[in-house]
């Protein structure tokens, strides 16, 4: 937003947080965003606050950008941090403002949002509450936001309508779509074009798993039904199943708030139980070649639920190495940037982490490919080989290729590929 030339002051409840970011520390990886963030503040634009009220007072447009969690018990979305700020705008109201919703929220939340906002503030100034998910996807977040597919706004007023679209100006200048639609539209767009995506992902798994029996290599038939540009080559990479802050947990409060309207999303509960198999695959391909895991040394490459990012919720390699663990494998780890989260997310649990995705082999009886970082993929057979005990190749992610990896002498097992 500052890139685009507004004003933005950055407030959150995190002290150590907005600490970093004063420091031009960021507290998530991404390529380019320390210089971006650098460069904005340098210029005036860009501030960061534990402030909540001033921040509130002195905008036309607050965007709450706030978690909203898996809660494990009921699979919906955990909605407290959205109406806490929700409160918070309430009380600091001091003229006309918008409460701008870009946290993945159920149908229906703008509406509770704006019953908070009535029930907190002194009722002398007018509000609107606007819907305007967000498409980033994490490690691409700059890219996504600064060249959308498209920016969509659920506003309820003309009012709110022209301020959003001053707002994004910048984007439609320069040929990007905004589109305008009442606010249940705009919420539930995001939820169905997350749930859209993951269902490629499952669809494409199946049909790996398809290959796998019945013979073919999905990378084949994905390429083959890609060119179609109804479906569309993206998202139909088949591996060990999707992982991330969004998917898992989107897909999950979908079918749920489509329970509480009676609406029974068949096709949603198949993505989300297909993807829970698809996570535990590698592990079965380790049982049908080593008849016990007792003592077995595994090699793991890649933490992250995807590449670019150091983010590990929900990634497919957290539970891939507890189930290894249980089963008396030990595992040595490696992955450039996720480690550390990693080594706080799974303390207690017997891993050894290395700093080079060699050292990672050195005597392994299998690797497991979980992530696919690109140095992953140039890998060299030979030094694979000389380092690597054993000779057995899991590839979650489909980046190597069977004929080469078997001519090198290895046993190699892709998903359908
Ligand atoms: C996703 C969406 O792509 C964003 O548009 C959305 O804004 C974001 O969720 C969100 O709701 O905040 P993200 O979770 O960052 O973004 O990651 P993706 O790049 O979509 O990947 C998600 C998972 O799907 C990863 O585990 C990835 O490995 C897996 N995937 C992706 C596949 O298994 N196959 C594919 O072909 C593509």
């Amino acid at each position: 937003m500052a890139e685009l030339g507004h004003t933005v002051i950055c407030a959150d409840i995190d002290e150590k947080k907005i600490e970093m970011l004063k420091r031009n520390e960021m507290p998530i990886y991404e390529l380019g965003l320390e210089e971006l963030v650098r460069k904005n503040v340098k210029e005036g634009r860009l501030s960061f606050t534990t402030d909540i009220a001033m921040a509130i007072q002195k905008s036309d447009a607050v965007f709450n950008a706030v978690g909203t969690p898996e809660n494990k018990q009921t699979g919906q979305a955990e909605m407290k941090y959205v109406y806490a700020v929700a409160e918070s705008f309430g009380k600091n109201l001091n003229g006309y403002k918008v409460l701008v919703n870009k946290s993945t929220v159920p149908v229906g939340t703008a509406d509770k949002v704006a019953e908070i906002v009535r029930a907190t503030s002194d009722g002398k100034n007018e509000f609107d509450i606007v819907s305007n998910p967000e498409f980033l996807r994490e490690g691409a977040a700059i890219k996504d936001f600064l060249n959308p597919d498209r920016v969509a706004v659920g506003v309820s007023s003309d009012r709110a309508r022209a301020l959003m679209e001053k707002i994004y100006r910048p984007l439609a200048r320069s040929g990007r779509p905004v589109l305008f639609t009442d606010v249940r539209s705009a919420e539930i767009i995001k939820y169905a074009s997350n749930a859209f995506l993951a269902t490629k992902i499952s669809f494409i798994n199946e049909i790996a798993n398809f290959c796998e029996v019945a013979g073919g290599n999905v990378k084949e038939v994905a390429k083959g039904m890609g060119y179609d540009s109804r479906i569309g080559s993206r998202f139909l990479s088949a591996g060990i199943g999707y992982g991330g802050s969004c998917f898992p947990k989107d897909v999950k409060a979908l079918i749920q708030t489509g329970k509480q309207y009676g609406q029974d999303f068949r096709i949603l509960q198949a993505v989300d139980e297909v993807n829970d198999d698809q996570k535990l695959r590698p592990v079965t391909f380790l049982q049908k070649q080593f008849p016990s895991l007792e003592g077995k040394k595994i090699a793991v490459w890649g933490l992250s639920f995807k590449p670019r990012t150091d983010d590990i919720r929900e990634a497919p390699a957290l539970l891939i190495i507890k189930a290894l663990v249980k089963m008396g494998a030990n595992i040595v780890a490696f992955d450039p940037v996720a480690m550390d989260n990693t080594k706080q997310e799974l303390e207690g649990v017997k891993i050894k982490y290395v700093t080079s995705s060699h050292e990672a082999l050195k005597g392994a009886d299998a690797l497991i490919i979980m992530t696919e970082w690109d140095e992953f993929r140039t890998a060299e057979y030979a030094t694979i080989k000389d380092l690597m005990k054993g000779n057995v190749i899991i590839d979650g992610r489909n980046i190597l290729d069977r004929k080469e990896a078997e001519e090198a002498g290895f046993v190699y097992y892709g998903i359908g590929a």
